[in-house]
């Protein structure tokens, strides 16, 4: 797998496996141990998809030194503020069964985001945790982070999709160096995303699948991609996407697909707030 360098000369791999929504255990250990038989060196988890212990388990089983795999996890909005991060990031370590993480991203910009960044700060500086991020971020909050503490934040992952490019975030990331990353980089297959007949056209050319052109779409933008899925067969064709090269027309057309706006949802918008902080509180 191809490597970028964090803002902090931490390499990443470029392409990972997302393992949001699978929650059945039992499959999480089975399908991350797959991936990283098949050479994926880079596992996307988090606090509130429950399946922490799954992959800890899949990466001890695993032949692959554990150095090699590039472990994120993230801090659910229930934890933010100093004190309960600090917690929460030795209960991922103990899930995971590792006594370092690659990555530890703040999940949503929702409450006590300043507490949290200074106890990963802290983590950071302690080598538990490699590299720190954030995630659903704009480029105001990230920038608003960035100016008043001590660490650059290294990552923002971010929804990019066809649909959804970030057409202004993403630049203003790499212009500051921190690295852009894509969830649903499918965009959970909404809108028939697999069959969409530009995407499949381009494909043609190459022997690709819609989804193998979307991947490479989104590495030619130096944007680090975790697609998510349960089937051996995808998971390794998400994996085929660096024997080819999409031209500069075939990126233009891609790019007229943008429908700047979520395919989910606005992370700005006061409903989600709400939701998101009702949620919580309904699980706490
Ligand atoms: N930070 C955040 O707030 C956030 C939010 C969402 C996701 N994420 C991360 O980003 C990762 C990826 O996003 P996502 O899981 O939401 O969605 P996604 O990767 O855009 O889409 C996953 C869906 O596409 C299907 N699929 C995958 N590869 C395929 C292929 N080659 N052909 C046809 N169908 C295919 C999967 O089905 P099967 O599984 O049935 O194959 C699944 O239904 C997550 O797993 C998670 O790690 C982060």
């Amino acid at each position: 797998m191809e490597k970028i360098t964090l803002n902090n000369g931490v390499e990443m791999p470029l392409l990972g496996f997302g393992a949001f929504q699978i929650t059945d255990l039992t499959l999480a250990e089975q399908v991350v141990e797959d991936a990283i038989r098949l050479g994926y060196r880079l596992i996307d988890t988090a606090s509130s998809y429950g399946n922490e212990e799954a992959i800890g388990q899949a990466i001890k089983n695993s032949e692959v030194d554990r150095a090699d795999i590039f472990v994120t996890t993230k801090l659910w909005v229930s934890d933010t503020g100093y004190e309960a991060t600090k917690r929460a990031i030795l209960t991922s370590l103990k899930k995971l069964q590792l006594d370092y993480l690659y990555l530890y991203l703040i999940h949503q910009p929702y409450g006590d985001v300043y507490g949290s960044w200074r106890a990963m700060e802290e983590a950071y500086q302690a080598g538990t945790i490699r590299a720190i991020g954030v995630s659903n971020f704009t480029a105001d909050r990230v920038l608003d982070l960035e100016l008043y503490n001590k660490v650059c934040p290294a990552i923002d992952q971010i929804e990019v999709n066809p649909w959804t490019q970030q057409k202004d975030d993403v630049p203003f990331l790499q212009e500051r160096n921190i690295q852009p990353e894509a969830w649903a980089p499918f965009a959970e297959g909404k809108q028939q995303i697999f069959t969409n007949s530009l995407i499949a056209e381009i494909g043609q050319k190459y022997h690709k699948t819609v989804g193998q052109v979307i991947l490479r779409w989104l590495l030619q933008r130096k944007i680090v991609v975790i697609p998510k899925s349960v089937h051996h067969d995808r998971i390794v064709e998400n994996s085929q996407v660096f024997d080819f090269e999409l031209t500069q027309a075939e990126m233009a057309q891609i790019k007229t697909l943008d429908e700047n706006k979520s395919q989910f949802f606005d992370h700005r918008d006061p409903a989600a707030v709400q939701n998101i902080h009702d949620l919580v509180r309904n699980v706490d």
